[in-house]
């Protein structure tokens, strides 16, 4: 396999930003008296804000008006901003930084295929903004993840044809995107996502770039 680029989804595979994404979340589910755990938190990996707090509802077959679901959009970023406000790159995922200085080091191009808003704000942030030839993110598409919108953005903006273009991702709906938008998947740091995966990863420590490209 010859391959010339590789997208990155941020949340999980760049940095350790999942795990505030769920308090935030819980915060959220708390205040609308829904019952919200880690397994229930899977179903909002990877997915776009809007439709992460449509899915809590669900969970609490709950409905709410159009302004108070505003309101807890806001609330929800607000808690989670002030979450990640001491972010720094010890908070990258391991083998994050060698694997882009490889890249850069062999030619490769790489991009970010975010679902979040504050994506650029947080890759700023980690100081690797530098690194991306293209970021597309939350503000970006018209269609969130499972959508393979993100990835194709991605793929044009490096001048790449998608079956050229490794993307790595922790989230069961960023790796149907992937598929469905004919990148090579790669799964990365969750276990749940190996038999739906063309390739497996516990982190990016262990992806060796010399194989693919
Ligand atoms: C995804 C995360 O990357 O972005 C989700 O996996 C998150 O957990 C989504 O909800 C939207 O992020 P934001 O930063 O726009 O609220
Ligand atoms: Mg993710």
């Amino acid at each position: 396999m010859k391959i010339k680029a590789l997208i990155f989804d941020l949340d999980g595979v760049l940095v350790t930003t999942e795990h505030n994404h769920f308090v935030a979340w819980k915060n959220t589910a708390e205040v609308l008296g829904i019952s919200f755990d880690e397994e229930d938190n899977e179903q909002l990996k990877g997915i776009s804000r809007v439709d992460s707090l449509k899915k809590i509802l669900e969970m609490g077959s709950k409905t709410i008006s159009e302004e108070y679901f505003n309101e807890l959009l806001l609330k929800k970023n607000e808690f989670y901003l002030n979450s990640i406000q001491n972010l720094n790159q010890t908070n990258l995922l391991p083998g994050v930084l060698e694997l882009l200085k490889k890249a850069k080091d062999m030619g490769l191009k790489c991009a970010v295929g975010s679902s979040s808003k504050n994506a650029r704000f947080i890759l700023s942030k980690l100081e690797i903004d530098t690194y991306f030839t293209a970021i597309v993110d939350g503000n970006d598409v018209s269609y969130p993840k499972p959508h393979p919108e993100v990835f194709i953005k991605g793929a044009e903006l490096m001048g790449v044809e998608p079956s050229q273009c490794i993307v790595f991702e922790d989230a069961q709906s960023g790796i149907q995107a992937a598929i469905k938008g004919g990148f090579v998947a790669f799964g990365v740091g969750n276990a749940a996502l190996i038999d739906h995966v063309d390739y497996y990863l516990p982190n990016l420590i262990e992806f060796s770039l010399e194989e693919y490209a």
